[in-house]
């Protein structure tokens, strides 16, 4: 019923008056005020008019899955299920239980806020209420473990072009999966991996996309470091139409890596690169070392130039800055 009323009022630019309404659901006008409540309630802006009826101005920034689903312009990707939280502690956590569970291939897990946000290398992840995207996807890949850092590449490459095309942005990526606009972070990609020796059972590929975060609201330890697309582009940027370009992006890459393997994402990352030709420092548990980053190989490794030959640096337990 609830989903009902709000298509009426959806394909209706004027107002529709309660009558009408009940008469077309065949329910009494009072069972139509309440719903109308709750979905107010839910952040549904619907104008009451006491002569003229209910008009729909605006739906809720929020991620809701029935205004997601629409939106889907995938294959896999969003087509396991959406699972939504107002709060959670991380999404990565949820999709985690939920593909241990079984879950589908192309599960999300979207939270308007993480209370627990995990960031790469132990790091927190800050993520406030509706002003980003915080997302994890589920996938099944037929590759091998080795390869699972090519699938965070992937991911990269896939938000990349959405934020270029729906912020219209010159964002670019750090080595291995950071994006980045004017030097600071716009989005971070934790990916997690449950595997046997020689078979991946899932991935979780964890994507914190600043959205809407105004400078002066980042926590002083980040303000220098991060930006959101908004800060970059000047205006708000609809997180719904955003998710959307991310998981089409997403689902187009993955289906052609998995017919015809990474070649394409490796192509694309060395062109949207903002690390590759910089002198950088890597800074591993053990070793520390400075060169200049002069391509990736087909493992997705950056290859670093130092005065004593080719470093091959894998992701994992390493960060690398820019040098000083
Ligand atoms: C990094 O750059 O350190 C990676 C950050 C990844 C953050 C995202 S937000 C959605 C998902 N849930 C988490 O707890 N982390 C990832």
């Amino acid at each position: 019923m609830r989903d009902k009323i709000l298509e009426l009022l959806k394909s209706n630019e004027s107002y529709l008056s309660g009558e009408d309404i009940s008469r077309r659901m065949d329910v009494s006008r009072t069972a139509i005020w309440k719903h109308i409540q709750a979905l107010k309630q839910e952040g549904y802006d619907i104008e009451s008019h006491p002569r003229l009826g209910y008009r729909l101005r605006q739906i809720p920034d929020r991620l809701l899955p029935e205004e997601i689903r629409p939106r889907l312009n995938t294959v896999k990707i969003g087509r396991g299920g959406i699972h939504y939280f107002s709060e959670v502690a991380s999404t990565n956590n949820e999709a985690k239980k939920l593909a241990a569970a079984g879950c589908a291939e192309g599960t999300i897990v979207l939270a308007e806020a993480q209370n627990g946000g995990r960031g790469r290398l132990s790091r927190g992840w800050f993520s406030p209420f509706a002003r980003g995207i915080w997302l994890s996807v589920v996938l099944r890949p037929p590759f091998s473990p080795q390869e699972a850092p090519k699938c965070t590449m992937m991911a990269a490459v896939a938000v990349n072009r959405a934020i270029r095309r729906v912020a219209g942005i010159e964002s670019g990526i750090k080595w291995p999966n950071d994006i980045l606009c004017g030097g600071k972070k716009l989005v971070g990609i934790l990916t997690e991996m449950s595997a046997e020796m020689d078979a991946i059972n899932h991935i979780v590929i964890g994507i914190g996309m600043n959205v809407n975060i105004a400078p002066e609201d980042f926590p002083p330890d980040l303000a220098p470091i991060a930006t959101s697309l908004a800060a970059e582009a000047g205006k708000p940027v609809s997180r719904l139409e955003l998710l959307a370009a991310v998981l089409a992006e997403l689902d187009k890459i993955y289906q052609h890596a998995t017919a015809y393997g990474f070649g394409e994402v490796l192509q694309r990352w060395r062109q949207e690169s903002v690390t590759l030709g910089q002198e950088v420092t890597v800074l591993g548990v053990s070793k520390q070392f400075s060169g200049l980053a002069v391509d990736i190989d087909e493992d997705g490794a950056l290859l670093v130039k130092t005065p004593d030959g080719i470093e091959k640096v894998l992701a994992g337990d390493v960060s690398i800055r820019p040098k000083q």
